[in-house]
Order: structure tokens, then C-alpha cells, then sequence
């Protein structure tokens, strides 16, 4: 049932990719991936998939309620930096750290995830859409250090190939590892 309710939200969040989001008012932000929250049981698979530790820097892109880099700082002991366009989910991830004991460890910063500056990161987490997925790619690849690790949740990367996958709840989670050749995940 879990699983049923899951890909049904990541249907929807598919048919948003092709479709205009209706502006409600003039100041909501331009959104390209609606907010749909990754269920825990993914989230903790996600960061466990990555191998997250307290030696790491995660960014979330599109960070919703900030859950995976609370995740990842509660549980791994890592840092974290969540970005997110909506200044409401920017307000519910803080409200959420506070909560859960790890302002010290994470920040949440209200930012268009394509004007993120990747490279302190070693862990970078997604769940956003294949088209912004295949956007982010050479970016990411051109910016982050060979090793870091890129986990998204339901969406690939195109050709690049993931070196890991795996299925938890009906969602798929793919995983891949910046090479020292760059080159082999810009191909397209
Ligand atoms: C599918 S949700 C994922 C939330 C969270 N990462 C998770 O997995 O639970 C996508 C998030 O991306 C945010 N978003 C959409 N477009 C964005 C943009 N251009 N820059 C930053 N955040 C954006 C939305 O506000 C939403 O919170």
C-alpha cells in the first residue's frame, strides 16, 4: 500500500515535468520540481546507500522540509546544507533541525539549487525530476571533487550509468561516484 501511495507520488511528480506550474500569486517562486517529500525508509536508505559519515558535506537540492540532511546529521553525525527556492520549506526545515537537535550540524539557505556552489559537498542528494536531473548533470560533474557521491531518488541520469542501484518501498535510489575522468558522465 506504501509502495502503491509512493509511485503514485512519483507520477505525479512526473506529469509536473511537462506541465506549466500555475502561478498563484506574483510572488510564489517558479518552482521545477513540485514538493513531494521523500519518504523516511528511502531517506535512510538513500544516506546508508551513499555511505554517509560524519566526515561528510551533504547538500540536498530542493531540500522540501529538510529531512534528508537532518537525517543525515542525526543519524551519520554528518554536516548538511539544504537549499530550497520556497521560503516556507526553508521555514519548516529550520523549525525541523531545531527540533531535532542539529542546528549546529546543518543550515538550510533558501536558493534556486541551480546557483549553488557544489563543490563543498561531498555527498549531494536529489529528488527532483530527469529533466533537471540531466540539467544538474555536467554541472555537477564539472564542480564537484572526483569521489563525491550523488544519491537520487526515482531518477536517473541519463547514459550515465549508476554504479549502484536499489528499490526501497517501490522507489528506486541510484547512486553514482564523480570519476577522476570527468568525461565519462558528461557523454551524451
Ligand atoms: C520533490 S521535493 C524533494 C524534497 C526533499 N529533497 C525530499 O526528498 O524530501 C522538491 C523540492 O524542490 C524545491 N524546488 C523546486 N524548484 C527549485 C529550484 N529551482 N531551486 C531550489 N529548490 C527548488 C521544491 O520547493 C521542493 O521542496
Amino acid at each position: 500500500m506504501r509502495s502503491i501511495r509512493h509511485s503514485l507520488c512519483t507520477m505525479v511528480l512526473t506529469l509536473f515535468a511537462t506541465a506549466a506550474f500555475a502561478q498563484t500569486t506574483t510572488t510564489a517562486p517558479k518552482l521545477d520540481v513540485p514538493y513531494v517529500p521523500t519518504p523516511q525508509a528511502v531517506v535512510d536508505a538513500m544516506l546508508k546507500l551513499a555511505n554517509v559519515s560524519s566526515d561528510d558535506v551533504v547538500y540536498d537540492l530542493g531540500c522540501g522540509d529538510g529531512r534528508i540532511v537532518i537525517t543525515a546529521a542525526k543519524e551519520h553525525g554528518a554536516t548538511g546544507t539544504g537549499f530550497d527556492i520556497n521560503p516556507e520549506r526553508i521555514k519548516e526545515a529550520n523549525a525541523n533541525a531545531k527540533e531535532a537537535g542539529v542546528t549546529d550540524k546543518v543550515k538550510f539557505v533558501e536558493q534556486n539549487l541551480f546557483k549553488v556552489d557544489y563543490r563543498p559537498a561531498s555527498v549531494v542528494t536529489l529528488y527532483l525530476l530527469p529533466n533537471v536531473n540531466m540539467k544538474l548533470r555536467p554541472v555537477l560533474l564539472e564542480q564537484l571533487k572526483p569521489g563525491t557521491r550523488i544519491v537520487s531518488h526515482a531518477f536517473d541520469m541519463g547514459d550515465w550509468e549508476p554504479e549502484e542501484t536499489m528499490v526501497v518501498d517501490g522507489s528506486t535510489i541510484y547512486l553514482w561516484t564523480v570519476p577522476e575522468d570527468k568525461k565519462i558522465g558528461k557523454s551524451r
